[in-house]
């Protein structure tokens, strides 16, 4: 299988670079930390290629450097808001949404055209209690809320794309609480926390690379079991928003 892999660098999407290249699947893998990255390479015998991808002229850049066919897309890249500002990229979009959210959005839909029949698109969110998650995609948020808005739109982006491809087994996996890198700027007991009972990142590689070697059924899981989103009221008019959001940028930034 060719498997391309963001957020390949870090956490979980490293844990999945190791995982399938160590099951001999070709992995390519995206990340912004050169180094990181190439020791990563250089240990598993993936294909790295740095990108920032918060930026949606890059990710036009990355999607351009792929030729079919594509197996799995595996999309992990992310961080969390821990600034009491929001912290907007030189695109002028708040950084955890264009991160967790704009990039998956836009590496997906241009690779669509490369993926084989039956790839599967395995991308990495949130906890599905969305009742109280802002849905003004347009305005920046702060900390923690600037990650539960991201983790919506994405899921309500899955949904809309597994209609729209049925042909594709497309997911939203959400991992619980894994130790990575994601949480060391935040403050120490949030760190003890994901110490003591956070789990291995190689544990939630294995609820993504399920999805893609076997046929599951239902865009949404927690770790192995399907889920049930819980969505503000509006949930079908912010979707078909955020749809045509979504594509207008991926025109202007093309
Ligand atoms: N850990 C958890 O408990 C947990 C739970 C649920 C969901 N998640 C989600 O899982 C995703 C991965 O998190 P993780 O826990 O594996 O954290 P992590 O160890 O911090 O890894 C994050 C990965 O995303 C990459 N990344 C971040 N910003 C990027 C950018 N602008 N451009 C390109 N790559 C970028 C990082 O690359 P560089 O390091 O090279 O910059 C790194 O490879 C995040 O979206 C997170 O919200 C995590």
């Amino acid at each position: 299988m060719n498997v391309v892999v963001t957020g390949g660098t870090s956490g979980i999407g490293a844990a999945v670079v190791r995982e399938l290249s160590q099951n001999g699947q070709r992995v390519s893998f995206i990340g912004r930390n050169r180094e990181r990255g190439q020791a990563i390479a250089a240990e598993t015998g993936g294909h790295f290629i740095q990108a920032d991808l918060s930026l949606l002229r890059e990710t036009h850049q990355v999607a351009a450097q792929f030729q079919a066919p594509i197996d799995s897309l595996i999309l992990c890249a992310g961080g969390i808001g821990s600034k009491a500002t929001p912290l907007v990229t030189s695109e002028g979009f708040e950084t955890v949404f264009a991160t967790n959210y704009l990039s998956k959005f836009s590496l997906s839909q241009q690779l669509l055209p490369q993926l084989t029949t039956n790839a599967s698109i395995v991308m990495v969110s949130g906890n599905s209690r969305y009742n109280h998650a802002s849905t003004a995609w347009q305005s920046p948020e702060k900390g923690l809320r600037a990650a539960l808005k991201a983790s919506l739109a994405l899921d309500l982006y899955a949904q809309q794309l597994a209609k729209n491809q049925p042909t594709l087994r497309i997911h939203t996996c959400y991992p619980g609480m894994v130790r990575t890198n994601l949480f060391k700027q935040q403050a120490l007991p949030v760190r003890l926390l994901i110490d003591l009972f956070g789990q291995a990142s190689a544990q939630a590689s294995s609820y993504l690379t399920r999805l893609i070697y076997e046929r599951h059924e239902g865009v949404h899981w927690h770790k192995t079991s399907p889920m049930q989103l819980h969505l503000p009221p509006t949930a079908a008019d912010v979707a078909l928003e955020l749809w045509n959001y979504s594509h207008s940028l991926l025109a202007k930034y093309s």
